[in-house]
């Protein structure tokens, strides 16, 4: 008898318990994110790399001859930092301020993408820590292209 309540409560009770962690978890994407990109120094490293593919890369490499690439290393620092749960503030211009009057192109911008992934790829970060980072990305393309 004793079983047969417990096979019974068994189930509901572990749907229950998958059903709190997986809110826990949600409530929790943002540092988990950053955990997994490698806090700050997993990060920096992904910046670098990017910045770097940046400057190999023929197809937009002349639309950053004229930035202040230390100023945007620090910034990408903290904007990727912010996004994923870190502990750091975003300081730095809004994506259509810093942006504004370049007419970038989609094109260009899955260029930068592409640089970004392979970034991802070279520090080892998870497959889902690279989504959760471009989801909060993809929605800046609207203030980026063909402003
Ligand atoms: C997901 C896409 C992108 C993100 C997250 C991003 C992020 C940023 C950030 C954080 C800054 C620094 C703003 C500041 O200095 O206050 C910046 C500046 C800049 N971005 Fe982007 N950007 C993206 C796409 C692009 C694309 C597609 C291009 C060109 C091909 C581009 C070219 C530049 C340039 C040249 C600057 C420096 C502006 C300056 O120093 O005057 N960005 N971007």
């Amino acid at each position: 008898m004793t079983t047969m309540i417990w096979r019974r409560l068994t189930a509901p009770l572990l749907l229950a318990i998958c059903t709190l962690t997986a809110h826990a978890s949600d409530d929790e994407t943002s540092s988990w994110t950053y955990n997994a990109l490698g806090e700050k120094a997993g990060i920096a490293a992904i910046v670098e790399d990017l910045l770097v593919n940046i400057a190999n890369d023929e197809r937009i490499v002349v639309r950053f001859a004229d930035a202040d690439i230390s100023r945007l290393q620090r910034m990408l620092n903290e904007q990727f930092c912010m996004l994923s749960g870190g502990p750091c503030v975003y300081t730095g211009d809004s994506m259509r301020e810093s942006h504004r009057g370049k007419n970038y192109t989609q094109a260009e911008f899955n260029s930068l993408v592409e640089n970004l992934i392979h970034a991802f790829e070279a520090n080892d970060v998870p497959l889902a820590a690279q989504n959760r980072l471009l989801g909060k990305l993809a929605p800046m393309n609207a203030d980026i292209v063909a402003q």
